[in-house]
This record gives C-alpha cells, structure tokens and sequence, in this order.
C-alpha cells in the first residue's frame, strides 16, 4: 500500500549529483568507447567495490569513475540515462549538480560538458516531460581562485545554469573559504545552494546561510547539534536537501532506524528526500522514500509532504509552483 503510494507520488528532486549516476554498465560502456582504463573486469565488480566508511572514501571512487565521460555525447548519454529513470520514479522535475573542475581538470572543454548535459535536459522537457534547473557546483577541496576561474567559464553559458553549490570534502573546507566567489555568482544572477552538515559541522549551515547567502542548504542534518540554528530553519522555511540512502552508505547515521528527517519533519522543518548520488549509494528517489517509510512509520500525509516541501524549495517561478500544489 504504502509502496504503491511511494511509487504514484509525484516526485521532484532537488539534489542530485549526475556523475553521481553513472552506473556501473554505463561506465564500462563509455570506457571502452573511449579507451580508458579502468581497475575493474567487469560491471559486478565494480558496485562490490562500492563499500565506504565514510564521504572522502566515496570520493576517491567517485572521482575516478568520472574519468570515462570524455565527449559531449558522453554527458549526454549520462543525463539522459538518469532522466529515463525519473520517469520511471515519476519525477516531475529535477535540478541537478554538476562538478565541472572534476573534467576540465582532465583537459575537457566546460562547453563539452554543459552542452551535453543541457542537451538532454532540454530533450527530457519535450519528450518525457520533465523540467529541470541545473546547478554548477564548486569542489570546496580546490581553493577559491580555481572557483573564481569555473565562474568565468560559467559566465557563457549562463542562460543554462540557475544557481551555484559547493560540494566534495567538507571538513576543514568550510564555507568562508569560498566567501568572495559566491559574492560574485550573486552579483551575477545566479542562486547559490551549498552542502553544509553533513559530516561538518552545524556551524558550517551557519556560515552557509550568513556569507553565501544559499537558498537551501544539502544535506543539513546536523543542524539539531545547534538549537538556535533549528528555529531559524523553521522561522525562514529553509529547505534541506535531505538524501536519506546516501547518509547510511557514508555512515552519518548508522541505521535508517536512527536517520532524523522524519523528526524533523514533524518539527516543521522544509526537509525533503533525494538521491545524491544514486549508482553509489543504491537506489534513486523512489528507493529513498521507501527506505525512510519502512524505516520509520508516517501516514500518507506526513509521505506528500516531501514532495509539497520539495516543490516550495524548488527554483521554479512562482506560477508554477501554484499550479503544481
Ligand atoms: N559530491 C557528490 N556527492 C557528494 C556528497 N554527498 N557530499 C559532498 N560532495 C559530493
Ligand atoms: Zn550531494
């Protein structure tokens, strides 16, 4: 009953890293249509290998998967194999990271990768229909002048890209470090998103909200460490981009039993369900809203309200937020 609900519920997804569903069939596909060698034999292999203790382990893995995307085709084949999946998990929108650093960093052109994820995301609006913003993340583990030097890039193509985030290691990389970068996305017309508390600190939401100025914070789920911070989410309605599967595989909470986003859920915190990085972590949206309702009981109201969250927290216009609630 409940899986059927899960299932029927429209759904939109508001933190999802697109090298973060690649999955193993893919990537072998792509390695060998671009001759690139990978440490594995075969796709089994490759997700046994995907055991983490805890974020940096993931990255490490994470970072050299994406080496196979190399074309322009290459992203496009990856975003439109996710956006295949959001029909299947009815997904009615969907806004998506990219990390461009992790490529241009190997020598691809950032137009390479933008046109070819933005190719598809314009192919899904018309024939699955699905709608979607993009988000360019920067790799807080880089210093703030390579930021400074992706936003330059970014400045071309910013009729496609809604807002900037700040993803990879977040301890010890806090959200000062990148202070004066997202002073000028602001200035230039983008949004700005960062992942803050995850494995960091509530402090670290804090900065986020004070000196990057975010719109939501993804992840966020430390912020019950400060309780001021906890009442200031709730007053301001700032959402959190929660994803329930990716904190059990990197051991932010032990169990889904102990996961808190159905407590803060019931305390009127805007918190709501994604996938982050779904070929690592196991399972896209739907498997995380059904791995939180099998965890954890809640009614069918307490269920849509992720997705009434989700569509609040959305960057679509005002008119369409309307007519989707
Ligand atoms: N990049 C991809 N997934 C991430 C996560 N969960 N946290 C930080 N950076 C990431
Ligand atoms: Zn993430």
């Amino acid at each position: 009953m409940i899986k059927k609900f899960i299932q029927g519920l429209p759904k939109v997804e508001l933190h999802l890293h697109i090298e973060g569903s690649l999955e193993p069939e893919l990537m072998f596909k792509l390695a060998q249509r671009n001759n690139i060698n990978i440490p594995f034999n075969d796709p089994n292999e490759v997700a046994k290998a995907y055991e983490f203790e805890n974020l940096q382990s993931f990255l490490d893995i994470y970072y050299q998967g994406a080496n196979v995307l190399i074309h322009e085709q290459d992203f496009f084949d990856l975003t439109w194999a996710y956006l295949l999946r959001c029909k299947q998990d009815n997904v009615i929108h969907t806004e998506i990271f990219f990390d461009p650093q992790t490529h241009t960093a190997r020598g691809i052109q950032f137009s390479t990768i933008i046109n070819g994820i933005d190719r598809a995301l314009k192919q899904a609006e018309q024939e699955l229909n699905i709608t979607s913003n993009l988000i360019m993340s920067f790799l807080r583990h880089l210093d703030e002048d390579a930021a400074f030097e992706t936003l330059a890039q970014a400045l071309q193509h910013k009729d496609k890209i809604i807002a900037v985030g700040l993803d990879s290691s977040e301890q010890g990389n806090p959200p000062n470090k990148f202070q004066y970068v997202f002073q000028q996305a602001l200035k230039e017309g983008f949004l700005t998103v960062a992942h803050a508390g995850e494995e960091g600190p509530a402090s670290y939401i804090t900065e986020a909200l004070n000196l990057l100025k975010v719109s939501r914070i993804d992840h966020g789920v430390r912020c019950v460490d400060d309780l001021e911070l906890l009442e200031h989410l709730i007053t301001h309605k700032i959402a959190l981009t929660v994803c329930p599967l990716s904190n059990i595989k990197l051991r932010v909470f032990e169990h889904m039993e102990q996961h808190n986003i159905v407590s803060l859920l019931r305390k009127n915190v805007c918190v709501t369900i994604n996938s982050d990085d779904p070929a690592y972590f196991g399972g896209y949206i739907t498997n995380n809203f059904l791995a939180v309702a099998q965890a954890q009981e809640m009614n069918l109201d307490e269920i849509a309200q992720f997705t009434y969250n989700a569509i609040n927290a959305s960057f679509i216009n005002h008119d369409e937020k309307i007519r989707l609630t």
